[in-house]
């Protein structure tokens, strides 16, 4: 602790040399006052939030590029390690946590987003979050649009590091696919755009993982056009097992057919309270965007999906930008100003895992699934199934480090959470969940078993402490990035060959074989 208190001085000293006048009023030590509130202001899981979890020595919350190239230069020369962090949302706390002595880089006041709309483009500095992007596209239009995540407080320097999907991706893919110019700061502390950063790393930093290759200072977006009026819905059934089973079953086969404009996505969870002769049934949500009008979506799903049975009752015709407040579970007509409020809604405790299926799921094993269900007792305990598809599968594996594109049929998220603290339920929860991926191992894809970044998962294995091993970091790399995963251990090897940029996660340096 003597050695890091040291460290934290002469980090602090540096900071103030490099940077005289302004820095040090956006610098947080644990003896001030505000240190708490800046840093847990973007903490997203219960999980990372307790007195046990390690606290950084100081936290930055940079006002310009020059305060990033200050916390860099000094990090690297008082020996102490730099998590990035922009809203918060990493599933395993890593833009927060660590084990070693480290700074955190907290890109909260740098959030400027310019839009363009004559060009279809915008500039967004990295500590923007989702909400405030679509919000401020739809200020200036109601027909242009950003594919990426639902959650808007999600930040896109984490997200779009890791890919980004979310409810137009059958139309347009993710975010990456739509990113065409960046800012980049890299370990020698200068400031990079796409010309002169070169397309290999510029290829890397879209999809590769956050905190890896620099801090990015802004994404150049381009923007999507959009129908002034889209079709949601979200229909929820409360089904005995079997329905629920031949539903679900029936869902699978239907999404190969379903056409780009419509995107797919069941929630599936227990309802404790909702029983039939005393014995829970499951719920399942099929929530729906439609890039069109009802009249054209009630014929399509008559013809696709019938067994729903949709009717007109259950659809909402909305612009874009309301959709995102409705996807994002606000009540109907709430104001869109909610979209720039990133202030926590929750510190629930929660565990996440990804998978990738490629051929329907059969029912019986869709059985075993209801039965895991009805193991746990959780605050809440659920599935998203998430069709792909559509645009994804025209887009090439290699043209983005996220891999998980034509032969995907659906993604599946398992999530647990809950609201008591202490070593008990986290081992009842979190074992319930790895028991429910491990059952799901051989009904999904294998060779590697592919998993998303941005729904990071530590149990996938971890990076050494001190030196990384290339062999190891490839059991979890190359189920997040399959044969991208060597190409990003090229870049990295080229442009931070000493590992500066790193977390349990990130990609190593070749140097470290
Ligand atoms: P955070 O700040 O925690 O950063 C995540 C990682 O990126 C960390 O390693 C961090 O160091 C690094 N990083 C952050 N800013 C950086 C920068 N400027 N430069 C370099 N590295 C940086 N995903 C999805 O694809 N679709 C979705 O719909 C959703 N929805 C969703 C909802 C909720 C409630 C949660 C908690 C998460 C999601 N996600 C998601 C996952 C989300 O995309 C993922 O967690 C992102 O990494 C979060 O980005 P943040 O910037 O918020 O996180």
């Amino acid at each position: 602790w003597v050695a890091s208190a040291d460290r934290h001085e002469d980090f602090l000293q540096c900071l103030q040399y490099q940077n005289s006048n302004a820095i040090s009023k956006v610098i947080y030590t644990p003896i001030n006052s505000s240190y708490s509130s800046v840093l847990q202001f973007s903490i997203r899981n219960g999980r990372f939030n307790t007195s046990a979890t390690p606290k950084p020595l100081v936290i930055v919350t940079p006002l310009n590029v020059a305060h990033i190239q200050a916390a860099i230069t000094c990090s690297q020369k008082h020996g102490l390690q730099i998590r990035v962090r922009s809203g918060g949302h990493d599933y395993e706390g890593l833009s927060y946590v660590a084990v070693i002595p480290f700074v955190v880089v907290d890109l909260i006041n740098m959030r400027t987003v310019t839009v363009d709309v004559a060009n279809k483009t915008a500039w967004v500095q990295g500590g923007a979050t989702l909400g405030e992007v679509y919000y401020r596209i739809a200020e200036k239009s109601r027909t242009l649009a950003f594919p990426a995540g639902v959650c808007p407080t999600v930040g896109v320097g984490g997200h779009i590091s890791g890919g980004g999907t979310g409810m137009i991706m059958r139309k347009y893919g993710l975010a990456v696919d739509h990113i065409i110019d960046a800012q980049l700061i890299d370990v020698k502390g200068r400031i990079l755009d796409r010309a002169s950063m070169g397309e290999d790393l510029f290829w890397a930093i879209r999809g590769g993982g956050g905190n890896t290759f620099g801090v990015v200072v802004a994404w150049k977006l381009e923007l999507v056009p959009i129908p002034a009026s889209v079709t949601v819905f979200n229909v929820t059934r409360i089904l005995m097992k079997e329905d629920a089973t031949k539903l679900i079953h029936q869902w699978q086969y239907a999404i190969e057919k379903f056409d780009e404009d419509l995107f797919s996505r069941i929630f599936i969870w227990r309802s404790a309270n909702s029983t039939q002769e005393g014995k829970p049934m499951i719920q399942a949500a099929f929530t729906s965007l439609f890039l069109g009008g009802v009249d054209r979506l009630l014929s399509y799903m008559q013809e696709s999906f019938p067994e729903l049975g949709l009717v007109r009752e259950d659809c909402i015709e909305m612009s874009w930008i309301e959709s995102t407040v409705y996807f994002a579970q606000f009540p109907r007509n709430t104001s869109l100003e909610v979209l720039l409020n990133r202030g926590p809604r929750s510190t629930i405790f929660f565990k996440g895992k990804t998978d990738f299926v490629k051929e329907p799921i059969p029912k019986t094993a869709l059985e075993g699934i209801w039965e895991r269900l009805d193991q746990v007792d959780a605050e809440s305990a659920e599935l998203q199934f998430t069709a792909y598809g559509g645009k994804m599968n025209e887009i090439a594996e290699s043209s983005t480090p996220f891999p998980h594109r034509a032969g995907t049929l659906y993604q599946i998220h398992y999530a647990i959470s809950w609201d008591e603290e202490g070593i008990e339920a986290y081992a009842k929860y979190i074992s319930w969940i790895r028991r429910l991926y491990s059952y799901m191992a051989s009904y999904v894809s294998k060779n590697p078993r592919q998993a998303y970044v941005n729904y990071r998962d530590l149990d996938l294995g971890v990076n050494n402490l001190g030196n990384t091993s290339y062999r190891q970091a490839s059991i979890w790399g190359t189920k997040y990035f399959k044969n991208n995963f060597d190409r990003l251990v090229r870049v990295k090897t080229a442009v931070d060959p000493a590992n500066f940029f790193r977390n349990e996660q990130s990609i190593p340096p070749l140097s470290s074989w």
